[in-house]
């Protein structure tokens, strides 16, 4: 069994705990509830901080073991706040210094008792911090065998107490962070499930559970999307024993007759690459190619949870993309569902397929505010920007500098890239109306450009995520393999330009 997590706020002064935290600033001693404490333990502060030992810069710890004079049974943990920053620090920061609060206990403690008292902890600001610690401490272990109880330190489960000033505004505002959180770990498990267990029909099984919440759930079967002529989704689909499906999911949050906003994810549940077959190294992290559908469904789930007032849309194309001799081949020519004639040159550029019809059919049917797709798409985005930011791509640059904005708060960062004539030419075919793939320069834009084919006038973002939905190293607030990016960006997106 995991252990499990307890987070609760109560008023300050603190109670006795195994571990009690304090926080101080660069440069600077404990202050308010924080002074007091560190006051009775009766040590001088000036020798344990300056320069070449405690400093306060985010993510330094210093533990004072078994400290006199106050309620800790085994330590007490100081940690960095980092810079009393001049206007007010991105939320990430305080999601970032949750994480590394949970990052740096170690041993059997079962009660964590936290002092936040300073006027930069707004209930906003220690919703964050909530945050970062349930982020963190989140592991997908359930196919491993529980560690045999001797070897075993983590006590069945930990309990982080944060005493805080304003109680009630602090609760009220992380439950409606936690609805976040929620979503974005639903991503993760999602993504870290393997594609023998989460193939398309499992993965709409999963979305059809969000119905509980209030979510609108509508599955399309193969037969309805042949009907739809979604052939270019159907012809990743081909080579796979496993059905496609389609999923879209509504939440009615806002006003009635008001048009969605749309965001639309690439479930690619499995990626082989088809007869153009990846090679062995690193084909296991394929079975995350799923990740901007998990996203979608993270995101609808925490829009549900915490009863977002507007009317949100999420549509998700579902298939795998498998090898076999009933695969696509590279010369094939579909129509898709806009019409447009597509050359396939490489059955291993399958997303852009997926999203050609489900971005065609969601325009299509419910003229949405805007659309935003996420995908896995391009190796070419990793190349370019690592796993730090994920490449934004728009036609629109409000949308652009919200999502920007978004990111820059968030952590979630994503970082604009072009789109222009020169790279669209690059898609035009000698058979058909336009190619799939226009070669390796510029990879990840040309992606881009072949969506944009399948935009109408919708102000539209593609988010690249290939390189920050899985794989990246170990951060603040995830210590594994799937991060769910996506869902807390486009929440924050929601919420700063969207909603009320
Ligand atoms: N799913 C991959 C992209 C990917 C690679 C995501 C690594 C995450 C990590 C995508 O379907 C793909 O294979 N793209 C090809 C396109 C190429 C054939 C034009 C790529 O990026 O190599
Ligand atoms: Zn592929
Ligand atoms: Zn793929």
């Amino acid at each position: 069994m995991p252990q499990s997590l307890v987070i609760q706020t109560a008023p300050l002064p603190v109670r006795p705990a195994d571990v009690l935290v304090i926080y101080a600033a660069e440069g600077q001693p404990p202050a308010g509830a924080a002074a007091e404490l560190w006051q009775a333990t009766g040590i001088d502060w000036s020798r344990i901080a300056g320069p070449g030992k405690f400093t306060g810069k985010a993510g330094e710890s210093l533990t004072i073991p078994a400290p006199a004079g106050i309620p800790a049974e085994r330590a007490l943990l100081v940690l960095g706040a980092g810079k009393m920053a001049e206007g007010s620090p991105p939320l990430s920061a305080f999601t970032d210094r949750g994480g590394s609060l949970l990052a740096k206990l170690s041993g059997k403690v079962e009660r964590v008792g936290v002092v936040l008292d300073g006027p930069e902890l707004t209930p906003q600001a220690i919703a964050e911090i909530a945050a970062g610690i349930r982020l963190r401490h989140y592991r997908f272990d359930k196919y491993k065998a529980p560690k045999p109880a001797e070897d075993n330190n983590d006590p069945p489960t930990l309990t982080v107490t944060l005493h805080v000033n304003s109680k009630g505004a602090v609760d009220h505002a992380i439950a409606d962070r936690m609805h976040v959180v929620d979503g974005q770990l639903l991503a993760r498990d999602l993504i870290n499930e393997p594609s023998n267990v989460l193939g398309p029909v499992e993965f709409a099984g999963e979305i059809e559970k969000l119905h509980e919440r209030g979510v609108e759930v509508e599955i399309l079967l193969p037969e309805d999307m042949q009907k739809l002529g979604m052939n270019a989704l159907l012809a990743v689909a081909q080579g796979s024993p496993r059905p496609p499906r389609l999923a879209v999911m509504r939440w009615d949050g806002g006003k009635v007759g008001e048009a969605p906003v749309a965001f639309v994810g690439k479930g690619v549940c499995f990626d082989t690459g088809g007869l153009n077959l990846k090679t062995g190294g690193g084909m296991e992290d394929m079975k995350g190619d799923m990740g901007g559908a998990a996203a979608v469904v993270g995101l609808m789930h925490a829009l549900a949870g915490r009863k977002a007032s507007l009317n949100a849309l999420g549509v998700v194309g579902l298939v795998e993309n498998s090898i076999g001799p009933s695969s696509y081949r590279p010369g094939d020519i579909v129509r898709a569902m806009s019409g447009t004639t597509i050359e396939i040159n490489n059955t291993d550029a399958e997303g852009r397929l997926v999203l050609a019809d489900a971005l065609w059919y969601t325009q299509q049917r419910f003229q949405p505010r805007f659309v935003v797709n996420l995908a896995t798409l391009t190796g070419a985005i990793i190349m370019a920007l690592g796993h730090d930011h994920a490449g934004l791509f728009s036609n629109n640059d409000e949308l652009a500098a919200r999502l920007f904005a978004a990111g820059q708060a968030t952590g979630e960062k994503v970082w604009r890239m072009p789109l222009g004539p020169a790279y669209d030419k690059l898609i035009d075919s000698r058979f058909a109306d336009i190619k799939q793939v226009g070669g390796r320069p510029g990879g990840a834009i040309v992606a881009a450009q072949f969506l944009q084919r399948f935009i109408k006038d919708t102000p539209w973002a593609h988010l690249d995520i290939a390189g920050t939905a899985f794989g990246g190293p170990a951060t603040e607030t995830n210590a594994g393999w799937a991060a769910g990016f996506g869902v807390t960006l486009l929440d924050r997106l929601l919420r700063d330009s969207y909603e009320g």
